[in-house]
C-alpha cells in the first residue's frame, strides 16, 4: 500500500470505479435495447408461416448443400439473401412466384451446372418456404456474405 493512499481516497476511487462501470453498464443496455434490437429481427416477428417453411427447409436437408447467413454447406448459393436477389425488395409477388417457379423447375440437367435435386413439395410448402426466406431476408447480417451468393 503507499502511504499516500488515505482511507478516503480508497472510498473515492472504490464509489467512483463503481459509477463509471455502471454508467457504461447502462450506456450499453440502452444501446442494445435502442440501436441492436432494432436492428435485429425484433420488427419482424415470426409468423406461423415462416415457422413452418422453416420446418420444412429443416426436414428436407437443404442446408446440406446451402448455406444460411452463411452456415451450411458450400455447394450451392446462399439462401438468406434469395429472396433480395430475385427482388423481392422491389417486387415481393414477382420474387415468390420466381423462387418456387425454380425450385420446382429443378434439376435442370444442364451439363457442367452442379444441380439441384427435385423435391416433391406441396403448394403449402413453396409458400411457407417463400415466406422463410423473405423473413431470413431481413435479418441485418451487416452484408454477411461478403459474396451475395455466398
Ligand atoms: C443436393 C444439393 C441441393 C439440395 C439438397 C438443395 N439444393 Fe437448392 N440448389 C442446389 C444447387 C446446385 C443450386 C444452384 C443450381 C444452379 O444454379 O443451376 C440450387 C439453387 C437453389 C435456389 C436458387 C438459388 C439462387 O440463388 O439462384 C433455391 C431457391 C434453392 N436451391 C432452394 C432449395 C431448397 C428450398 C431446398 C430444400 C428443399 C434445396 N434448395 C435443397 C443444390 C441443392
Amino acid at each position: 500500500m503507499f502511504d499516500a493512499l488515505t482511507k478516503s481516497a480508497a472510498r473515492n476511487i472504490f464509489y467512483g470505479g463503481s459509477l463509471a462501470f455502471l454508467l457504461i453498464f447502462v450506456s450499453l443496455t440502452a444501446q442494445s435495447h435502442f440501436y441492436v434490437v432494432q436492428k435485429s429481427t425484433a420488427h419482424a416477428p415470426l409468423t406461423e408461416s415462416v415457422a413452418r417453411g422453416k420446418a420444412v427447409w429443416e426436414k428436407h436437408a437443404c442446408i446440406d448443400c446451402h448455406t444460411i447467413l452463411g452456415e451450411g454447406a458450400y455447394y450451392a448459393p446462399e439462401i438468406g439473401n434469395v429472396f433480395v436477389r430475385f427482388g423481392g425488395d422491389k417486387n415481393p409477388a414477382e420474387a415468390r412466384d420466381a423462387i418456387k417457379g425454380w425450385i420446382q423447375a429443378q434439376p435442370t440437367g444442364i451439363p457442367g451446372r452442379r444441380q439441384m435435386p427435385h423435391f416433391d413439395l406441396s403448394a403449402q410448402d413453396l409458400d411457407d418456404l417463400v415466406d422463410f426466406f423473405a423473413w431470413v431476408g431481413k435479418i441485418d447480417t451487416q452484408n454477411w456474405p461478403p459474396k451475395v451468393s455466398g
